[in-house]
């Protein structure tokens, strides 16, 4: 029996583009500190370094870890487990719009392979792809903890419940 999660592309596995010398802008630096002034071990702000790094840049390039690591005091190489581990953390580019599938199996049962193929046939691209144009990155995603309101995706920090895989066509024409 196939699971829900079978052929499930990771982000987090996707082997980063190099980007050598990447440096953090002062607003990303302070945004950082910021956090680390919350936390006595400054180790424990490195997810939301990470996260904060990925607002402003979109995804996280190598450098950024080591240049994350050089401001918490952590190896780099500490920095990257916390971003392989969190599939979330984009660490190759993505498109302007990230649309988050839920393959769990609430979603799953309800509709969610329907919904899986209309979007793959709306923007040519199969899931861990980004559209030609840069607009749509396609990924899938555990539960959102909306399984009553099955199929649910999200598309940046929007979550849509109950998505009619027939109407897709007005969902996305809101995100241009
Ligand atoms: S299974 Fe999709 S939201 Fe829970």
């Amino acid at each position: 029996m196939s699971t829900a999660n079978s052929n499930r592309p990771n982000a987090s596995i996707i082997v980063s583009d190099r980007h050598e010398g990447f440096a953090l802008s002062a607003a990303i630096r302070e945004e950082i500190h910021h956090e680390m002034s919350h936390y006595d071990d400054h180790r424990a702000a490195s997810i939301e370094a990470l996260k904060i790094v990925q607002k402003h840049h979109g995804w996280v390039p190598d450098g950024a870890c080591a240049a994350i690591g050089e401001i918490l005091g952590v190896p780099a190489s500490d920095i990257e487990g916390v971003a392989t581990f969190y599939n979330m953390i984009f660490r190759r580019p993505v498109g302007k719009y990230v649309i988050k599938v839920c393959d769990s199996i609430g979603c799953f049962l309800n509709d969610y392979e329907v919904l899986r193929a209309a979007l793959i046939q709306k923007l040519n691209i199969q899931p861990g792809q980004t559209t030609a144009d840069g607009r749509f990155t396609l990924l899938p995603i555990c539960c959102l903890g909306a399984c009553d309101k099955a199929p649910v995706l999200m598309i940046n920090d929007d979550t849509h419940f109950n998505v009619d895989p027939g109407k897709l066509d007005a969902l996305l024409e809101q995100y241009r």
